[in-house]
């Protein structure tokens, strides 16, 4: 279709059928047992569920049958109109690969593309037309449920992550939405869905900065966020909405509340009725309203009094109908649903092994003292909750299912080839005091030459409305490692985590610590290679690891202070007072952005730059000597940092500006590169300006944010 022929569909439409184009429900509601008329949480406003089948979108897709079915049965009622089922595909459908924390870990953006091309594959052909991904929101707080689902810490990083999964995503013929607009990641205290205050300044140079880097990939959709944003709800921001999304960005795609966000507008003390809840958020930017009706209850009569244009509601209408088109629904509203293709695709060989290289590739070696890779002839126990446990898929798994995901036990029998001895030893909840299971497994500890404990956080233990105030692993899988540890065997710790673990108390216990966060499907086959060598480990960190609680939010890209430390102690420890720092605990994490071992070393040297002196438009050009200097070979991460000592903002005390993932055979060599363009010494001057200053600047390369080799140059006039 083209422009004027969609125009002409909305000014056939009635004023509630438009407001019904911009309404989107759950899929379940439309079943015959739900309520006859459909509220929100707020019970604002309300639909007949009749009407519901007459909304522009619909939210989740049970599979691609039911797809089918319904929009079989929408055109029995007489109804036209192709709608799209917009679903979360966050890491995965069928085949789920690791969490989107994990994804960004592998510093592989080709992998991560093909991982978000492989559900949209699955997810379009079971009837799924747009994701709800990815979500771009800076995750600096680990006590924060939803760090899980996004890129981590720094925001160029989180930026290209997010444009590798549009770009996969539209790959394997999905449209996608990027999410939360805007600053949800700042949730005050980590606690989940609270308040955000946030500079201009910090907003712009940290928190929105993903979100416009995944622009330039033409996603199709934009959601907006739940938060307050300095005492405003997003949905009453006309300034984040429109003048900045809209104006200033040029974004045209839809806006989509997020679920039930409009009403909330009521919840937050924000408006007084349903009508108003319309009111603001219509004329705040927003086209479809989630979860609730107030929309369908309200914009009809708003428009007809004149407190809303009809223009402002076409606008938003067209915008749908033009997101229809884009997806070709006009030709074929059944799009490409196809059973057979799903049959064929779902779970296939290709599609497991790319999630197990994502495993592979994804996981932390944060400790080792010699004992990993394992020695397939070694006599090892294998204990803890989540040694044979198949929730490991991580929250947001799509329409993964726990049955279908390997455990670690299953997948180091199946390399082995035969049984290793296994007792789970604890339960993995979070107020367990049972310890009856501790005999057990330290029965079969005592019998084997090492241990290899699955410990850690279980996945519905982060993500959405799962905030935690104690990020460590839970009490009694700690008192277990305690007790292993007194076996004085070698312990090896295989850590399950959606966010940074508090790992402090018992790290000095182990030998090492493999983290491979909420791995997915093929979770344990991964997983097993990982520990017998037949991988080698190679992700990154990219939030650092918080010693405590009480660290958090803890980022590499922050500033100092007038009074730094002198050295990175508990000032009671070390008698240096008056200083930024705690009295009982370091300022470091324990393990620094970045971070990351492998089975080989890998040495820096020869840090060279083209000219030490940058004039403004040039570029000049660093480079660095890189050896793997160990006995097998692997990819290291070489990450270049940039800090700007002097300026009219004071800028962060590193901050990532390029990387590059690089495979090394044993004893090999290779020199790398990197440009620096006047662009990346740019930021949001006092003032306002974005430009680069002239002056001093420190760049950094190295395998972690903390371990960096170092020079300087200027940039001048
Ligand atoms: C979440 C969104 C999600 C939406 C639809 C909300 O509760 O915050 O991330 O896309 O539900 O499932």
């Amino acid at each position: 279709m083209n422009i004027k022929e969609l125009k002409k569909l909305v000014s056939d439409m009635s004023l509630e059928e438009k407001a019904l184009q911009l309404t989107q429900y759950p899929v379940y509601e439309l079943d015959e047992k739900t309520e006859a008329v459909v509220t929100g949480l707020c019970d604002l406003g309300g639909i007949d569920r009749e009407v519901l089948w007459r909304t522009g979108t619909i939210l989740n897709a049970p599979n691609g049958e039911t797809a089918q079915s319904i929009r079989k049965t929408r055109r029995g009622k007489g109804i036209a109109d192709p709608f799209p089922f917009m679903l979360d595909v966050i890491h995965g459908y069928r085949t789920i690969y690791p969490v989107p924390l994990a994804m960004a870990c592998t510093f592989n953006t080709a992998l991560i593309e093909d991982c978000a091309e492989l559900a949209a594959t699955e997810a379009s052909c079971d009837g799924v037309d747009v994701t709800f991904s990815p979500m771009v929101d800076l995750g600096r707080d680990a006590r924060w449920g939803r760090v899980m689902e996004g890129a981590g810490e720094d925001p160029y990083w989180s930026g290209e992550v997010g444009k590798a999964m549009i770009r996969g995503y539209h790959r394997g013929g999905i449209a996608c939405c990027v999410k939360h607009f805007a600053g949800y990641g700042a949730a005050e205290a980590g606690r989940e869905y609270n308040t955000t205050d946030i500079s201009e300044r910090n907003l712009r140079e940290y928190y929105l900065r993903a979100y416009r880097a995944c622009l330039k990939e033409q996603p199709e959709m934009f959601m907006s966020s739940f938060n307050l944003l300095n005492g405003k709800p997003i949905l009453g921001h006309k300034e984040i909405m429109l003048d900045l999304l809209r104006k200033e960005w040029g974004f045209n795609g839809v806006v989509i509340s997020d679920f039930g966000a409009v009403e909330e507008l009521y919840e937050h003390g924000y408006c007084e009725t349903g009508r108003d809840c319309a009111r603001v958020a219509i004329e705040s930017g927003l086209d479809i309203e989630m979860g609730s009706s107030v929309y369908a209850s309200y914009l009809p009569e708003l428009v007809r009094t004149g407190v809303v244009s009809e223009e402002r509601l076409d606008e938003a209408v067209l915008r749908v109908l033009e997101l229809k088109n884009k997806l070709g629904m006009y030709e074929n509203p059944d799009r490409f649903t196809d059973i057979q293709k799903r049959d064929e695709v779902t779970l296939s060989e290709s599609g497991r092994a790319l999630s197990r290289r994502a495993v592979e590739e994804g996981s932390v070696l944060l400790k080792n003292d010699g004992v990993l890779p394992l020695k397939e002839s070694a006599k090892i126990a294998l204990v803890g909750p989540f040694a044979d446990e198949h929730e490991i898929i991580g929250n947001w798994a799509g329409k993964g299912r726990i049955e279908e995901s390997v455990t670690v036990k299953e997948g180091v029998e199946s390399l082995l080839q035969k049984n290793v001895p296994y007792e789970r030893g604890c339960s993995w909840k979070l107020f367990e005091t049972d310890e009856s299971g501790f005999e057990e497994a330290e029965h079969i500890c005592a019998q084997a030459d090492m241990i290899v404990a699955c410990v850690g956080e279980h996945m519905m233990n982060s993500g959405e409305a799962h905030s935690r105030a104690d990020i460590r692993i839970p009490e009694i899988q700690r008192k277990f490692i305690m007790r292993l540890h007194e076996l004085e065997k070698p312990l090896v710790l295989v850590v399950f985590g959606g966010r940074p673990l508090g790992l402090s108390e018992i790290e000095e216990f182990a030998d090492a610590i493999l983290y491979v966060w909420q791995p997915g499907t093929e979770g344990g086959n991964g997983i097993a290679n990982l520990l017998y060598g037949k991988a080698t480990p190679c992700g990154k960190t990219v939030m650092s690891f918080p010693r405590s609680s009480g660290q958090c939010p803890i980022y590499y890209n922050c500033f100092t202070t007038g009074r730094p430390k002198k050295q990175d102690m508990p000032s009671a420890l070390s008698g240096e007072e008056w200083r930024t720092g705690y009295d009982d605990e370091y300022n470091s994490p324990l393990y620094p952005f970045g971070y990351g071992l492998s089975y080989t070393e890998f040495e820096y040297s020869d840090f060279k730059l083209s000219a030490a002196k940058m004039k403004r438009g040039e570029k000049i050009v660093a480079s660095v000597k890189l050896k793997n200097v160990g006995k097998r070979d692997g990819y290291e991460t070489a990450q270049w940092y940039i800090h700007d000592l002097f300026a009219s903002i004071v800028r962060p005390v590193k901050e990532l500006k390029g990387y590059e993932k690089i495979f090394l055979k044993a004893g090999e060599e290779k020199r790398v590169y990197f440009e620096i363009t006047e662009e990346m010494l740019k930021f949001y001057t006092d003032g306002g300006k974005y430009a680069a200053e002239t002056g001093a600047f420190e760049l950094y390369v190295g395998g972690n944010s903390r371990d960096c080799l170092k020079t300087n140059f200027e940039l001048v006039d």
